[in-house]
């Protein structure tokens, strides 16, 4: 009787083992994290991943913090952020962090965007990596978007103006979308309700929800590297890729130093220049939002303008809405616009490498134009922009079939 007792009640070989009968710990964090072997030639193109990991924590925790203070309603929303920065303690403090975080996520997954342009991430076996980062992308920007608005200065309402009013250029359902989108005739209390269960709810576990299975995706195929090399077809006697190492401790030893460099720079924003010239925090929005004076210029946050910049290159309203939604979610589409046999541009020919420089070029000078007034000359370069914009991606079957590539090596090149 005291043995069954004994087997029943008390744990043998310990609390990890009790643990592990009852729940697969150790085996999950072997899988993930201890036996998960990643290319030991990762370079600082693959620290973003995790960087956006990071301002993901900073955004849900200081969001948390800002809503015990904030009033999502028009009457008191403007003053209720006044009252944070002022009043609350470290108050200007969170919301600086989770302003100049909104900013920051959109340099980290642009770069981590771009690493795997750069080295094919998303072809076969990771497309599906590629198209849940783009949904984790599409709702990011709905996040900001509805985060923009909770202040309720000039910004926040004529920008919502703006952006929302073009779903009306849908033909027959536009005018009810714009309707539902608002809640009301005109952007009021009920849109900033809505857009506040949207911003601290519903948008926020979807990116949750689309992070986990980004990695869940990631972990099945495993992570890509520089050379755009299989690592999993050379293994040693034991199973284990001879040009990997275990994410810990040596991913993570290296992801640690990135992530102190990273705050370092966070905080030096966060510190000095949260503003950051207007770009972060745009000056019209330290005025309360006043429904009869539109202010001088009405432009997105940075990280939207390419797209706004596309938005109003084509001068009919249906269309400009056509191609602002392409350009958005054309990216989407590269793993099969893609035709190169090799992955990484180390083993590509000339054309992609032009093709890909012109692309950054034309995206930085979109983002520019975005913010300029639609006017003369800056409408013609939009124009020529616009065009090389969707010229990267609607030739890209045909440039990067008939590109010459270099031969791939067998192991990956590891310099260290
Ligand atoms: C909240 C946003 C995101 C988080 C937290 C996140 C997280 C990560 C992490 C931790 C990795 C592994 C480390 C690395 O390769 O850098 C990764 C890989 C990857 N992510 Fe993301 N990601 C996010 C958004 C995106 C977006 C927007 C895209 C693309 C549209 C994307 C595409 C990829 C691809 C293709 C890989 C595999 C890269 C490779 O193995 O070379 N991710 N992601």
């Amino acid at each position: 009787m005291a043995r069954i007792e004994a087997e029943v009640g008390t744990p043998q070989g310990g609390l990890m083992k009790w643990i592990d009968d009852r729940f697969p710990f150790t085996s999950t964090m072997k899988y993930h994290v201890t036996e998960y072997y990643a290319s030991k030639n990762f370079n600082i193109w693959y620290v973003f991943g995790v960087l956006s990991f990071v301002v993901l924590i900073i955004q849900l925790l200081t969001g948390i913090f800002l809503t015990m203070n904030y009033k999502p309603s028009a009457a008191e929303a403007f003053a209720s952020v006044e009252y944070i920065m002022r009043d609350v303690e470290w108050g200007w403090l969170i919301r600086y962090m989770h302003s100049t975080g909104a900013s920051f996520f959109f340099v980290v997954v642009y770069l981590h965007m771009f690493r795997a342009m750069l080295y094919g991430s998303y072809k076969k076996p990771r497309e599906l990596i590629w198209i849940i980062g783009m949904l984790i992308f599409l709702v990011l920007m709905a996040e900001a978007f509805a985060g923009y608005l909770l202040p309720w200065g000039q910004m926040s309402y004529w920008g919502a103006q703006v952006i929302i009013s073009l779903f009306g250029a849908i033909p027959v359902i536009g005018d009810g979308l714009v309707e539902i989108i608002r809640g009301d005739y005109n952007i009021s209390d009920i849109t900033l309700n809505r857009f506040f269960a949207l911003h601290v709810i519903l948008l926020p576990l979807a990116l949750i929800g689309l992070v986990f299975v980004h990695i869940v995706a990631l972990h099945e195929v495993g992570s890509n590297n520089p050379d755009g090399i299989d690592i999993k077809e050379k293994k040693d006697e034991n199973g284990v890729p001879l040009d990997g190492v275990a994410f810990h401790p040596y991913h993570t030893s290296k992801d640690l130093v990135a992530i102190i460099i990273f705050l370092m720079i966070f905080f030096s924003v966060v510190f000095f220049a949260p503003e950051m010239g207007g770009y972060f925090l745009e000056y019209a929005n330290f005025d309360p939002a006043n429904v009869r004076a539109t202010p001088e210029h009405i432009a997105p946050v940075w990280y939207f303008t390419p797209f706004y910049a596309v938005l109003r290159a084509v001068p009919d309203k249906l269309w400009g809405f056509i191609l602002f939604g392409l350009s958005v979610i054309l990216p989407l589409f590269l793993p099969w616009l893609d035709r190169s046999r090799v992955r990484s541009i180390r083993y590509r020919g000339w054309m992609y490498k032009m093709a890909l420089t012109l692309f950054v070029i034309t995206f930085v000078a979109l983002g520019w134009l975005g913010v300029q007034p639609a006017e003369g000359i800056y409408v013609l370069l939009a124009r020529i922009f616009t065009v090389l914009y969707f010229a990267f991606f609607l030739l890209m079957p045909y440039y990067t079939s008939i590109d010459k590539t270099k031969p791939v090596p067998e192991r990956v090149v590891y310099n260290g």
